[in-house]
């Protein structure tokens, strides 16, 4: 063997020989010429096996290898401009072929499978190059996420995900048994956050968060990941200059870093690159107007052949609703003001107009709808108890977080960016289920 390298650093060792190991993508070729499409996880690369420069034994070796068989490679690297892969352009030209396994005939075809077969089998699907891509933009996603936290100063303190109580709405809760106590796996670590913001100033929790949804929408998984900056001394306006930020840095990120799992993707960029603050702000008032006018004149929701549905002042948006103000705008757009009826609990009601409350939503363009959910947090504790009793929440389990009212409380806000939601939009996908290793959806939990 010689020194062994990925597919990746293939660009830094040309003319030289090289070992690779990975699976079998593709095999071409019959005679004396055999072409594998070696993958390794970082990439792809094609390998030209000729039998005159192989042993006689390491050519018949190759000739057996089935799509997914895996082996290490040995050979001369070159950069060939037309040579197919992940980035492509580059070729091994073999010297010695060492099988490691002869994989059973795979499920998984270049042909189309429907999306059923493709579930039950995720465990293989995910060797598939679009799924690849998919969770490579939503690794640098996450890494873009903790960059851009840590290197303005909040700190990372990670919330539970057993807790007593719902936090956002009681009919989205897993319950589970907790030693004979009803017990609840988190929604969002919110509210331990806003204790933790007395303790630290501006902190993240980034962690899975799990919703009982029973609705099977393209957007909605049972178990998501969310982080969550929280930030004391902070009101809705800045809050708003917070989230442009910190979406604009994460997608100036995913342009650098994934440039070729986006070619992968097939991903039209002109969009993304739009993504840099300031971002336009759009009052809930404003865009029910706007709703009900292209109701009137019989408009269609972009990419969707429906009129958009008319809609009430005081309902929440349904994705109709989204996707058409999203569309009006090219970057990302923060509707805030909400009515405070269709909202969680512990929002900010505005001071001369309780009707809406000091929150802010993020929708991203193209329709990609709601990626963040935010607002500034009620910071009087008579208010917030009131808030409790008309939710009709368990007052004595809250009481800790009425306490963050009663000693030294501020003005703060807070948001959640749901990064399945994040890597639907980066990647172009029209299905969430794709943007998670392992899919929690309302009708699959399996495998
Ligand atoms: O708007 P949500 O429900 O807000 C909260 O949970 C707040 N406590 C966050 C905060 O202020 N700290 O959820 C926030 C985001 C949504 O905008 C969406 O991106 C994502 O989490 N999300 C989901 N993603 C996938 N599947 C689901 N069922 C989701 N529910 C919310
Ligand atoms: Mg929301």
């Amino acid at each position: 063997m010689a020194t062994l390298i990925t597919i990746e650093h293939l660009k830094d060792h040309i003319g030289e020989e090289v070992s690779l190991q990975g699976w079998v993508y593709n095999k071409t070729g019959k005679g004396k010429l055999l072409f594998v499409q070696l993958r390794d996880g970082t990439g792809i690369c094609q390998a030209v096996i000729f039998k005159g420069n192989v042993s006689e034994t390491d050519f018949a070796a190759a000739n057996t290898l089935t799509q997914e068989s895996s082996l290490i490679l040995t050979g001369l690297v070159k950069a060939e401009a037309r040579a197919p892969g992940i980035p492509g352009g580059y070729e091994v030209d073999v010297r010695a072929v060492e099988v490691r396994q002869i994989a059973d005939p795979y499920p998984i075809s270049p042909k189309e499978h429907g999306i059923e077969f493709l579930q039950q089998n995720r465990h293989l699907w995910l060797r598939s190059s679009r799924q690849w891509a998919v969770m490579r933009v939503r690794a640098v996603i996450v890494r873009a996420i903790r960059e851009w936290l840590d290197g303005q100063g909040f700190l990372n303190v990670d919330t539970p995900i057993l807790t007593p109580a719902a936090a956002e709405g009681t009919t989205t809760l897993f319950e589970i048994d907790y030693h004979g106590e009803p017990a609840y796996l988190a929604q969002t670590g919110q509210l331990y956050n806003e204790a933790d913001i007395f303790a630290f100033g501006k902190v993240y929790c980034f962690g899975p968060t799990f919703r009982a949804e029973k609705s099977k929408t393209r957007r909605h998984l049972q178990e998501f990941w969310m982080v969550e900056p929280e930030i004391a001394f902070c009101d809705l306006e800045q809050l708003m200059e917070i989230e442009e930020q910190f979406v604009s840095h994460i997608i100036q990120r995913c342009l650098r870093d994934c440039a070729t799992e986006l070619t992968v993707l097939e991903r039209d960029l002109t969009f993304l690159q739009k993504v840099s603050p300031p971002f336009p702000r759009f009052h809930y008032d404003d865009a029910v107007k706007m709703i009900n006018e292209a109701a009137a004149k019989g408009e269609l929701v972009p990419g969707y052949d429906d009129p958009v549905p008319p809609i009430e002042w005081g309902d929440d948006f349904g994705s109709p609703h989204e996707t058409y103000i999203a569309a009006q705008f090219e970057k990302p757009v923060l509707v805030h003001h909400y009515p405070t009826q269709v909202k969680a609990f512990y929002m900010e009601p505005e001071a001369d107009r309780p009707e809406v409350c000091r929150s802010v939503d993020l929708l991203a363009p193209e329709g990609y709808g709601e990626i963040i959910g935010g607002s500034e947090r009620m910071s009087d504790p008579e208010k917030l108890i009131a808030a409790i009793q008309k939710h009709k929440l368990p007052e004595e389990v809250y009481n800790w977080y009425i306490d963050l009212r009663r000693y030294g409380s501020v003005v703060h806000s807070g948001f959640g960016l749901g990064v399945e939601r994040t890597v639907m939009w980066v990647c172009g996908l029209d299905h969430v289920r794709e943007t998670i290793a392992f899919p929690r959806t309302l009708t699959n939990m399996r495998p």
